[in-house]
């Protein structure tokens, strides 16, 4: 792993690692933390579940598997804060973790569904958001709270959101928010709530700073330091993007034919429709072949035969299209925001081109042995 930080921990895999793998092992999941990674006993974990509900409930683990029947999902994980490096290129960004594109990974998820919690603690008409909250206090937030976030109660009631307790077919590492987490697919990391130990059905967005201040789009003006509650757009649904993982930016490649390799990720209820790559740097386009989407909460993973030209370098840039006939924005400039979120530019990988060798049989006549 790529260790941004040890404490509070924050990682992500090497690209190459990622290239071609439909599911994400979960020792090379990135790793995303505001403060310490809590490790809680299964045997006395609970979930409270109140606020604007009819029945508030106490789950014991036990209790919440009972509250619904178990489902299975594969869904991909994308940090507001994926691909910032891209965003720092254009204009420092103190104070925040330089990430590649690997703060993005996907996993098969076990848990119940939400919306059944909801439905057994009987959620109120008037509940509009339902809110979450952790048991790690984050030194990052002002004041210091623990980590928290909410949903609108319409996201919250959908198939897709799992309160989970699996990671690919195992018990959720503690890494990872074992025993339980939320799991929101679609919606920016932030809101899939690891160690969850609070739910409150809300009339209004969750108070606490990881929502109402945190993880806002701030105009590239503004002062991070001087932002207070309300401001900035709250992110949500994620923007689509894509990722050139294998050969990656910086990468030494020889001249001639290579597979590209990458992901892509259109966000909530969209689809990726067309991939194109570029081998020059954006003057021509192919178009990459789609494979590989574990499940429709997924990335879609992409793959493109090349041919790398002679030279010093090549610079290979992809943009993804969605089955609205969207496409992703070209320049990271546009896009710069204080807090370095949401960049789902254009990726471009810069590749240094190794010397042709030749053979003797390509040896020009009459050249010297
Ligand atoms: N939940 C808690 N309790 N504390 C956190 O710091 N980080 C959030 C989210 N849930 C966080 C949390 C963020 S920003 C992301 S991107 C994802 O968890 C990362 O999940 P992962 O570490 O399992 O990859």
């Amino acid at each position: 792993m790529v260790v941004h930080e040890q404490d509070p921990f924050n990682a992500e895999p090497p690209l190459a690692a990622m290239a071609g793998e439909p599911l994400t092992p979960v020792d090379a999941f990135y790793s995303r933390n505001h403060g310490p990674i809590q490790v809680l006993d299964p045997q006395t974990w609970c979930l409270r579940v109140g606020g604007l509900v009819d029945r508030p409930l106490t789950l014991t683990l036990a209790g919440l598997r009972a509250a619904g029947r178990a489902r299975t999902l594969a869904a991909t994980l994308q940090c507001a804060g994926n691909r910032r490096a891209g965003l720092i290129a254009v204009r420092d960004i103190p104070g925040e973790d330089p990430w590649r594109d690997g703060a993005t990974s996907t996993a098969r998820w076990t848990g119940v569904r939400l919306a059944d919690v909801l439905a057994a603690a009987g959620l109120r008409g008037e509940a509009r958001h339902i809110g979450f909250e952790a048991p790690d206090v984050s030194q990052l937030a002002s004041p210091p709270q623990p980590y928290g976030a909410s949903i609108p109660a319409g996201k919250a009631l959908r198939p897709e959101v799992l309160l989970a307790w699996e990671m690919n077919g195992a018990p959720l590492p503690a890494v990872h928010g074992g025993p339980v987490r939320l799991v929101v697919p679609g919606y920016i990391g932030a809101r899939s709530v690891k160690w969850v130990r609070r739910i409150t059905a809300l009339a209004a967005p969750s108070p606490n700073y990881f929502q109402a201040t945190a993880y806002r789009l701030l105009p590239p003006h503004a002062d991070p330091a001087a932002a207070g509650p309300g401001d900035g757009i709250s992110l949500g649904p994620i923007a689509l993007n894509c990722a050139i993982l294998s050969p990656a930016d910086g990468d030494s490649v020889p001249p001639g034919p290579a597979v590209m390799r990458g992901y892509a990720l259109a966000g909530e209820d969209r689809e990726v429709a067309r991939v194109d790559v570029s081998a020059d740097g954006g003057r021509s386009w192919q178009q990459a072949d789609l494979g590989g989407q574990p499940g429709r909460y997924a990335w879609q993973l992409w793959r493109a035969a090349v041919s790398i030209p002679a030279g010093g370098t090549a610079e290979i840039v992809a943009r993804a299209w969605d089955d609205t006939g969207a496409l992703q924005p070209e320049s990271a400039r546009s896009l710069w925001n204080p807090k370095g979120y949401a960049n789902n530019s254009w990726p471009r990988a810069r590749l240094r081109v190794q010397p042709r060798q030749f053979s003797r049989i390509d040896r020009p006549e009459g050249s010297p042995g």
